[in-house]
């Protein structure tokens, strides 16, 4: 049993905890194809507040938190509720507070989730907030890797794409740090990991290399390549100088392992073409499922139930 109260950032996470999150997932994924529904959470409330716009992240908690047996409440957008008449956000979270067994939340602005659970008393879970993490994003993404892989140890993983506003990429480096991995992190210029994550990944001794062009050298290397949209909303300024570049193809991969797998946490743009799906590279629906088996391991263990 490990104790972890919040889900906030993946630097709170050791490798010990982590493992064994991904092994109660494992765990969860079992069970499910047994039974299909658990009775781990029965009476409790998982509130949805998601401001901003989800499909897989706010549907996949859903379903992870019926098949654990819980109640789902909760909003997709702030438009429906009562921030819309001024209400202060921290009000906003006091209230669902009153209701809730734990706490699902989406939103824009960096740091959001942590003010959330400075006044919250039940368990926040961070569900992205805005550029700065998606923490459970990056598990879901290690427990593919692992089950894919086998292990995440000695692998070599390249994260390509918008490092500086992708969240995803932000948890997914910070969760990465934990293991004996070698990154290259791949980004024009002006799109590179942010200081804040660069210099964990030097506290950590993590083993990367910044490089601005996906050469055959590289992706002859590759275990795991994992890209992302350039994050439109963040920037718009950059999003222009950067769209089209970074596109995954077959042709770009042909130099690649038979065993690489590409993994992307979705929505796409651009950056990975539909005729990616065909190859025996592709592997980032079932990585949108295992968002199932990840997120319901996370919200037993903030239940204290796993
Ligand atoms: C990501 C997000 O919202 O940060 N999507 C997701 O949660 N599956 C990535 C993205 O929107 O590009």
């Amino acid at each position: 049993m490990v104790e972890l109260y919040d889900i906030l950032s993946c630097k709170d996470f050791d490798k010990e905890e982590l493992l064994y999150v991904l092994k109660k997932a494992s765990e969860m994924e079992c069970m499910v194809s047994k039974k299909g529904k658990l009775n781990l959470l029965e009476g409790k409330i998982v509130t949805m507040a998601f401001f901003e716009p989800s499909t897989r992240t706010r549907l996949s908690f859903e379903t992870a938190a019926h098949r654990m047996g819980a109640d789902v409440v909760g909003f997709s957008s702030a438009e429906s509720t009562s921030v819309k008449k001024g209400e202060s956000f921290e009000d906003t979270i006091k209230t669902i507070d009153q209701y809730s067994d734990t706490i699902v939340i989406r939103r824009a602005d960096a740091g959001s989730a942590k003010r959330a659970a400075e006044v919250a008393s039940a368990p926040v879970i961070n569900a992205g907030d805005g550029s700065n993490e998606h923490p459970t994003q990056a598990m879901l993404d290690l427990y593919t890797i692992m089950k894919e892989k086998g292990t995440i140890d000695g692998l070599t993983i390249g994260l390509i794409g918008d490092l500086k506003h992708a969240r995803v990429m932000h948890s997914l480096a910070y969760a990465l740090s934990n293991f004996n991995v070698k990154l290259y992190l791949l980004s024009p210029d002006f799109l590179k990991q942010p200081p804040e994550v660069m210099d964990h990944l030097k506290a950590k001794n993590a083993r990367f290399e910044e490089v601005s062009a996906l050469n055959d050298e590289i992706i002859k290397d590759l275990d795991v390549l994992y890209t992302v949209r350039v994050q439109r909303e963040r920037s718009e300024e950059d999003y222009l100088k950067a769209r089209g570049s970074y596109i995954i193809t077959p042709n770009l991969l042909k130099k690649a392992r038979n065993d690489l797998i590409v993994l992307h946490p979705l929505p796409r743009r651009e950056e990975l073409p539909p005729e990616m799906d065909d190859t025996p590279y592709a592997r980032y629906f079932e990585q949108a499922r295992n968002g199932i088996y990840a997120r319901m391991a996370l919200l037993g263990v903030v239940a204290r139930v796993l």
